[in-house]
């Protein structure tokens, strides 16, 4: 898969087949953010998914780098294609070193925010991804895998 990126004026071509490691993106400004949705819905319109779905995987993908640079200050995330036997899907890795979360489950709650969010991110996250993995530690920082299969 190769992602073709349009943008000022300039084209620039991306190799993004399942081997790759996926494209890794330091995140702690909010045009890191801005850069990585971007990104995220091409890679997603190039995989096939509808309209609809780039819009709700690509706001997943936000609130997760929203997340890193809010409470973590600053960490990566990895946009990357996957593949199983029957299916292709997109993949986000979110990392950061920061704080850490004290309660996982609680921090999966809706309403439930340390800063002055609606504590809605995570748990949106959760519900429009097909798959979703945590870790995180106070003091070592936190680590999130979401996954969206094509069909
Ligand atoms: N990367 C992170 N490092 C440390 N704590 C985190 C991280 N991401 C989320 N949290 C904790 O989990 C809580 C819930 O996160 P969530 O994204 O659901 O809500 P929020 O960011 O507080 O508000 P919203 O996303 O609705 O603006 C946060 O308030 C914070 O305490
Ligand atoms: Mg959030």
């Amino acid at each position: 898969m190769k992602l073709i990126l349009k943008a000022i004026g300039k084209k620039m071509v991306i190799n993004m087949d399942e081997t790759s490691a996926g494209l890794v993106f330091d995140v702690s400004i909010p045009s890191d953010n801005a850069q990585v949705v971007f990104i995220a819905r091409h890679m997603l319109d190039q995989l096939g998914f509808d309209k609809t779905r780039q819009y709700l995987i690509a706001s997943a993908v936000s609130e997760l780098s929203t997340n890193i640079i809010r409470y973590g200050k600053k960490g990566i995330i990895i946009l990357k294609k996957i593949s199983n036997a029957n299916q292709t899907g997109f993949e986000v890795t979110a990392r950061d070193n920061g704080p850490g979360m004290p309660d996982i489950q609680k921090a999966l709650k809706e309403n439930y925010s340390t800063g002055n969010g609606l504590g809605l991110g995570l748990p949106s996250v959760r519900r429009i991804m097909d798959e979703f993995e945590i870790w995180s530690k106070p003091g070592q920082g936190t680590r999130i895998i979401a996954r969206k299969w094509m069909l």
